[in-house]
């Protein structure tokens, strides 16, 4: 069996959580259909709303189901924008960070490109870390442009985790909503949406062990978006389109089986992460880890290795059954130098070498032992053939 190592790309489905879902699939009936078979599917349908608010420390009313973290990116980004941005024309400003994954800054950039928004983007420091010193001198001068703000909560690629509190303190301030991506946070960090400050929240359901094409919207019961899908008028008439009433379920349930199992799985995953970061310094004294003395996740090994490509480390690494990637999930197959990296102020050359190890529940030290086993070759051989020319 390949060591699979790149749980922030997507997470082995939970095998509880395969069978509830696949016994919910061949449930009948639509969630707002009134006869007994549509009620039970939304009771089902109800119940993981009121169990997936728990587990994020939300009102039930909060939880908007969506296909995944990239659409709740989307809704909560131009839902937003198109309400603040109409209710008063001066407020175009949105405020982000250019290590922000792609569905939060895809978004931002069409709003810009399309809808006249403006873009300030947050500087990040060498690890990655926000300069709040910044985006408050920022405020101080330009809130009453500002239509919100969206920073993630923890980097997907380097790990490093935002002081999301600061942030949200901040805004509250002038009354600015803050949305962060959240999706490679929950299940991994405790989040609380509550007293988060936070006036949207993105999660998705297979990156803590849920199916694919499920996720959420957490959204304050205050707060106003305007929708993306007219339709029906379900979720609060902020997401058209007949429920998907297993995946919620699935959802549901993954995210609870994570949140129990959080306490020891972070000591445990910590412990493998230590021994991960140890040895590869160990083969290779010049590897620089991303997010350097910065506090990050401890599932989210990302170093940079100086003269090697990281297309050959990975497909040297998946030739000796160890499967780990660059950073976040390639484009079409197309390994680019990391648009993160470049933020942080690494070279092109520099960013060219990434590699990500990412830890889960399923990962053991066998699997650490596996990888630390094929690198030391691994990791000569790219040095060996070097960077690609350009
Ligand atoms: C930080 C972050 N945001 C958003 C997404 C997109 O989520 P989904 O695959 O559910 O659309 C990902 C997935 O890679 C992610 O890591």
């Amino acid at each position: 069996m390949p060591t699979y190592l790149d749980h922030a790309a997507t997470t082995p489905i939970r095998p509880e959580v395969l069978i509830a879902f696949t016994t919910a699939l061949s449930s009948v009936g639509n969630p707002s259909s009134v006869h007994k078979f549509g009620q039970e599917v939304r009771n089902h349908l109800e119940a993981a709303r009121e169990s997936l608010a728990r587990s994020t420390g939300a009102n039930r009313s909060e939880i908007i189901f969506t296909s995944g973290g990239t659409e709740s990116d989307n809704l909560a980004i131009k839902g937003l924008y198109w309400q603040r941005s109409w209710a008063d024309a001066e407020r175009k400003v949105i405020i982000t960070a250019a290590t922000e994954h792609h569905g939060v800054l895809d978004p931002i950039y069409w709003l810009a490109d399309n809808q006249g928004a403006e873009v300030e983007i947050v500087p990040v420091d060498s690890r990655g870390v926000f300069d709040l010193g910044w985006l408050e001198t920022y405020l101080a001068e330009n809130a009453h442009r500002v239509a919100l703000i969206s920073l993630m909560w923890i980097n997907n690629e380097t790990g490093v985790i935002a002081e999301m509190q600061t942030i949200t303190a901040l805004a509250k301030k002038y009354e600015i909503p803050v949305h962060s991506d959240a999706v490679a946070a929950f299940g991994h960090i405790p989040i609380d949406f509550a007293s988060s400050g936070l006036a949207a929240l993105s999660i998705s359901a297979h990156k803590i062990g849920g199916p694919v094409g499920t996720g959420a919207l957490i959204v304050g019961r205050s707060v106003k978006l305007t929708s993306l899908v007219h339709g029906g008028g379900q979720e609060r008439g902020m997401r058209s389109g007949t429920m998907d009433a297993a995946g919620a379920q699935a959802f549901a349930l993954a995210a609870e089986l994570a949140l129990r199992e959080l306490p020891g799985e972070a000591a445990r995953i910590s412990a493998l992460s230590e021994v991960l970061v140890g040895q590869i310094l160990r083969i290779a004294p010049d590897a620089v880890l991303s997010r350097g003395d910065a506090n990050g996740l401890a599932a989210t090994v990302h170093f940079t290795f100086p003269g090697c490509s990281a297309d050959s480390m990975i497909f040297l690494l998946d030739a000796a059954g160890v499967s780990v990637s660059a950073g976040s999930a390639c484009t079409a197959g197309v390994n680019r130098p990391s648009h993160v990296l470049l933020a942080m102020g690494r070279t092109e050359d520099e960013a060219t070498g990434a590699l990500r190890i990412t830890l889960g529940y399923t990962s053991t030290r066998a699997d650490v032992d596996r990888f630390l086993e094929a690198f030391p070759s691994v990791h000569s051989a790219a040095k060996k053939a070097g960077l690609p020319s350009k």
